[in-house]
């Protein structure tokens, strides 16, 4: 079912390094991404694959994991993801960086659920600086990466929970290393038009 899917896909940031992942599977993620929607069909994007070690290991100091949890760096060693897919705008297909931001989420989304199915998984990746990640890549001025997927093997636990508005929405980590992910209840998310009919 997509909701198990869609349940089991969180962000990890622990994996099994030891499992690394193929070209082949990156280019299967592509290849669902290629059928997400883009705003007036515009598919701007071109995704740069990293898979071998030497260059997973220098993106990887570029890139921000869990600015909540300032006390910690993670992943923790021997962990790092074994991927990452760069998500980048040829500007020379669309030079209007703005007008697809809310595509790249639907884009990076698709590929994490694709990574779910095969028994992998990841974590988006916004917090690293466009021009560092560029240089180290050596990409023309022309291809400007927008977001960052990681991909591995999960090597760590995540729980789901619930909170009630008001209380914390933030993530933590308990003293076995175990992620807790609230997340906010059906009945507070929803606006049902013409609420007040229906309260009567
Ligand atoms: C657009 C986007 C950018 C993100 N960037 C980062 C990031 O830079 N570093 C990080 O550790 N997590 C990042 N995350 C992961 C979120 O922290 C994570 O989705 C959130 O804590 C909820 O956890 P869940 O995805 O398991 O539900 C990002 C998520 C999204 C949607």
């Amino acid at each position: 079912m997509l909701k198990d899917l869609v349940v089991k896909s969180r962000s990890y940031r622990g994996y099994d390094e030891s499992r690394r992942i193929t070209e082949q599977e990156l280019l299967e993620l592509v290849d669902c991404a290629r059928f997400a929607p883009y705003s007036v069909n515009g598919q701007p994007f071109c995704y740069l694959l990293l898979h071998e070690k030497e260059d997973t290991d220098r993106l990887q100091p570029l890139t921000g994991w869990a600015k909540a949890l300032p006390g910690m760096k993670l992943p923790h060693p021997g962990k790092c993801p074994t991927a990452f897919i760069v998500i980048c705008q040829n500007t020379e297909w669309d030079s209007n960086l703005s007008r697809y931001l809310r595509d790249v989420g639907a884009v990076a989304q698709t590929m994490l659920l694709a990574a779910t199915e095969m028994g992998l998984g990841g974590i988006m990746i916004g917090n690293f600086s466009p021009a560092k990640v560029s240089e180290a890549m050596k990409l023309p001025d022309t291809i400007v990466p927008m977001l960052i997927v990681a991909f591995g093997k999960p090597d760590e636990k995540i729980v789901l929970t619930e909170v009630s508005s008001g209380e914390s929405i933030k993530y933590y980590r308990d003293d076995q290393d175990v992620h807790y992910v609230p997340k906010r209840k059906l009945e507070d998310i929803v606006i049902r038009a013409n609420a007040e009919k229906y309260d009567k």
